[in-house]
């Protein structure tokens, strides 16, 4: 197992310094940061290897038809996918349920039929079914979450009814960190024949995923959240599903034949992936999933954890401060409001002293709501960030305490 010092040296922004103080990045929920193995893989393609694909049959086309492929390939087996085929390279998460809610969704909802998520779900896992309910005259359909920020499975079982068509929800919440029984929830739901959408955009940097394990129909995930590239996502869908749905974009590379007759497309994955996807962003992604894989989940898991109750501890000795969000299983994600300080006042403070957070409704409007707070302060860690850092992230706490006078 590499040390620390190892692990953080492979990560070159984490050297940087911040308002004069070293950089202290506790922003990892909205985007984590690049190994350099990524960004050289990155950096290499598009000086040595760059061409477009299934285009030509010159020598660097051929090759960049491999790189590509080889990512769908390794992205099936880390997320343990039946075949290649069920994984669609996507622009990230997001456009992934909007593929879902467009292409599967349309034809399946209907006047009445119920979409169910939760209070904690990030707004791209409302919007898309919200869109697709008022052109289908579906209803989304919240389920409750208790005060310490776990879904309530009994209002979970009691929302199910024979109008429930969908399912769609949160592997791991991005604003509090809880890690859902979703496996036991998918159980359940597949039990009555209801299509389930997994959101995995905050589990895959911080857990093994098995898509088998879990018996999702879809999930979805960035690459950015999973120390690869922005603009770059996956949907994997059980091919069952895919093979049924219409194109959800059309264009180049989707199409068996075009004429002004009719057009027919193509098989999935190609099915759903029109015009030039982004290539270097796939070759990336491999990259970075050779990453996790050579660190081990166990090492992060291990690592993370620590982190976590290290943290916990810390920021709860602080009076004013409020944790907010305590589930049972949660990844390294510390969201927290104080007494007199704004979590805008306390985010711009903290960055003041080099750390990174965010600050505000983390896209969860609803659970800001559901929680009584308009916002919160959000400290999210990976497996490169050291107790040294949490010891900063307490003083400086302390410190906006005091000058707000808690
Ligand atoms: N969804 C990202 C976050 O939670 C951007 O910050």
């Amino acid at each position: 197992m590499k040390d620390e010092e190892t692990i953080r040296s492979e990560f070159p922004i984490l050297d940087k310094e911040v308002n004069g103080k070293s950089l202290v990045y506790f922003d990892n929920a909205a985007t984590t940061q690049k190994p350099k193995a990524v960004i050289n893989r990155i950096s290499n393609f598009l000086s040595e290897e760059n061409a477009n694909i299934h285009r030509g049959v010159h020598h660097l086309s051929m090759n960049a038809t491999k790189a590509y492929d080889e990512a769908r390939s390794c992205v099936a087996k880390f997320i343990n996918a039946e075949s290649d085929n069920e994984i669609i390279f996507v622009r990230g998460a997001t456009e992934a349920i909007n593929l879902v809610a467009n292409s599967f969704g349309k034809n399946l909802l209907d006047t009445g039929d119920e979409i169910l998520v939760t209070e904690m779900e990030h707004h791209a896992n409302i919007v898309p079914w919200q869109l697709i309910a008022n052109k289908t005259g579906a209803k989304v359909i919240p389920i409750a979450i208790t005060d310490d920020g776990e879904i309530d499975l009994k209002d979970f079982e009691a929302k199910i009814n024979e109008r429930t068509k969908m399912a769609a929800f949160v592997h791991v919440s991005n604003a509090l960190g809880t890690v859902n029984p979703a496996k036991e929830m998918i159980h359940k739901l597949k039990s009555k024949n209801i299509p389930v959408l997994l959101d995995g955009a905050q589990a895959v940097g911080h857990q093994a995923v098995n898509v088998q394990e879990l018996g999702c129909d879809f999930y979805v995930f960035s690459s950015h959240k999973l120390f690869g590239p922005d603009g770059m996502g996956v949907l994997y869908g059980k091919h069952n599903l895919l093979s049924k749905m219409p194109p959800y974009q059309g264009g180049g590379d989707m199409i068996e034949v075009v004429s002004f007759e009719g057009t027919t497309f193509r098989e999935p994955p190609e099915r759903f992936e029109a015009g030039t996807p982004n290539i270097s962003g796939a070759v990336g992604l491999k990259e970075a999933i050779n990453y996790v894989n050579e660190l081990g989940w166990e090492n992060i898991e291990k690592i993370e954890s620590s982190l976590l109750n290290y943290a916990t501890e810390k920021l709860s000795s602080i009076p004013s401060l409020k944790i907010i969000g305590k589930a049972k299983r949660k990844v390294p994600v510390l969201s927290f409001t104080m007494e007199s300080a704004h979590p805008h006042d306390v985010a711009t403070i903290l960055d003041s002293k080099g750390i990174a957070v965010r600050a505000g409704h983390h896209c969860a409007q609803p659970l800001m709501k559901r929680l009584g707070v308009s916002a919160t302060t959000r400290a999210s860690m990976s497996f490169y960030n050291k107790v040294d850092e949490i010891d900063q992230l307490d003083e400086a706490l302390k410190y906006v305490s005091k000058i707000f006078g808690d």
